[in-house]
């Protein structure tokens, strides 16, 4: 076993004992109301399940939001970004008093945000300092094989360095680079290896839309720690692994001080395995005006957002409507005792002139081809001989084609799902639109322009995917990074 191996998977540490280990602030308290609630002692509830909620409980709401350090280009010259990002271990601070070792972009937790504008290309030198193979995928990006980040032949090298172009002729998005390592990319996750990519253009910045400090990115992710404040991973291959604290830009369940304007949030859920379904308060309302491929037509006021692993959606909350010492919970409707707060968002006085809207329309709806050809893919567990998951009954082989579009064209792909798990497929190359789940037509803000989308357990989707960029060989796969690991992927070869 090595050092690696044994800090992930010995000395699990309830977050009770972290707090006895040495954790000199940490506060035994779970002060909100409804959780609260939940989390007093049930004298019906077995031993088991009590233990299990008192796994977690640091006091939430202590620490400011965090904002992740944006990228420093190297050279700006004749139009094109290029930057140098080293992927190294480094630690993070998110245990008052503990270190935790992580393997990060420039050595950070989250890494640091690259943003991008359209039209002008970004070229990034990524330098392995690892112990292992990496390679970096742009997730929901548009780009050629040699850079999107996901076969074999592409891996880096531990000491080596590879260079990635990204065109950026795709309209705004918010977007996410993450490592890839076909059966290792959720242990690389988790361990740190994620970062925000953010595309704007010409329409984004004419919506008069919130900026600069009023444009917030949040990553939400769930983790897990050892005694010693290292993350705790799991390869928990048939559930995924799902841990007992939420993160948001590294921070655990943090608070932020807004002022009373509109504010844009950017939520990725940078998890492994965990849904969310998103609420505000009691139900307070969001404007989403984007999911993973930029811009809904207009905003669409929602009281709950789900998120799957991998998914982005974008949404103006206008705090002019609290009082100022307001204070408002973003929830996880899906969440248990310690899983439940997301983070805080409390309302301080003054920026209550903002004579700011919410804008009426975003962008202009667009034709695209009907759909050329239809294929179902049906997932599937298998528990022996290992436990996998399977995509039409095979393990995922880069040398077999599981489907080969035109490029230009569209067509329909029908996900069956024969499993009690959820699945959020995500397919490389392409943006989608979710024509029905289970038979019924998606919300208005999810079924846009999307790279994942959930599948029910024992349920069925189709979506529409557009293959309208580069030819070339990619895949698709399930963003249930320990599904995908072993081995929930499938070859898609877009033909010229
Ligand atoms: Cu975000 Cu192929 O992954
Ligand atoms: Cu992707
Ligand atoms: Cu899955």
């Amino acid at each position: 076993m090595t050092e690696e191996d044994r800090r992930l998977t010995d000395g699990a540490l309830t977050r009770r004992e972290a707090i006895l280990h040495g954790g000199t602030g940490l506060v035994l308290l779970c002060s909100f109301d409804q959780l609260a609630v939940k989390s007093r002692p049930n004298p019906k509830k077995t031993a088991a399940s009590r233990r299990r909620e008192l796994t977690g409980l640091f006091d939430p709401f202590k620490r400011d939001l965090p904002r992740p350090a944006v990228a420093e280009p190297v050279s700006t010259a004749n139009g094109v970004d290029r930057y140098e990002i080293t992927m190294q271990e480094g630690t993070a601070e998110i245990l008052e008093g503990l270190e935790t070792p992580i393997r990060g972009y420039d050595g950070m937790f989250p890494g640091p945000t690259i943003r991008a504008r359209k039209g002008r290309p970004v070229v990034v030198k990524q330098t392995n300092e690892l112990d292992h193979e990496t390679i970096v995928h742009l997730h929901g990006g548009a780009q050629e094989e040699e850079s999107d980040g996901a076969l074999h032949r592409y891996w880096i090298q531990p000491g080596d360095d590879y260079t990635y172009t990204y065109w950026n002729q795709q309209d705004q998005a918010t977007l996410w680079y993450h490592d890839h390592i076909h059966g290792r990319t959720g242990e690389h996750v988790f361990a740190g290896l994620a970062g925000f990519y953010i595309l704007s253009d010409e329409l984004d910045e004419k919506l008069g839309l919130p900026r600069g400090q009023y444009d917030v990115p949040l990553v939400i992710q769930d983790r897990a720690f050892n005694s010693d404040g290292s993350f705790r991973y799991v390869r928990s291959v048939e559930p995924g692994m799902h841990a007992d604290t939420i993160l948001v830009n590294g921070a655990i369940v943090p608070r932020m001080a807004v002022k009373r304007r509109i504010y844009r949030f950017r939520l990725l859920n940078g998890s492994n395995a965990r849904c969310y379904q998103l609420q505000l308060g009691n139900g307070r309302e969001m404007f989403q005006i984007a999911s993973d491929g930029g811009l809904l037509p207009k905003p669409i006021k929602r009281t709950q957002i789900p998120l799957a692993p991998a998914q982005r959606a974008e949404v103006l909350i206008d705090f002019r409507k609290y009082a100022p010492g307001s204070k408002l919970i973003l929830r996880n409707k899906l969440g248990d005792a310690t899983t439940s707060a997301v983070m805080r968002f409390d309302v301080t006085k003054g920026g209550g002139r903002e004579q700011a809207r919410i804008p009426k329309k975003l962008r202009p709806a667009e034709t695209i081809p009907s759909a050329s050809k239809v294929r179902a893919f049906e997932l599937t567990f298998e528990a022996t001989p290992t436990p996998r998951w399977l995509i039409n009954g095979k393990e995922y082989d880069e040398n077999r084609v599981d489907a080969d579009p035109k490029l230009g064209t569209t067509e329909y792909w029908r996900f069956i799902n024969n499993s009690d798990h959820q699945h959020p497929m995500h397919l490389h190359a392409c943006h989608f639109r979710v024509i029905e789940v289970n038979g019924v037509r998606p919300h208005p803000a999810d079924r846009h322009w999307r790279d994942t989308v959930s599948v029910p357990p024992r349920g069925h989707v189709t979506i529409q995917p557009y293959f309208k960029d580069y030819a070339g060989q990619f895949v698709f796969h399930c963003h249930t990074l320990e599904h995908e690991d072993q081995s929930m992927m499938g070859s898609l070869v877009v033909r010229p």
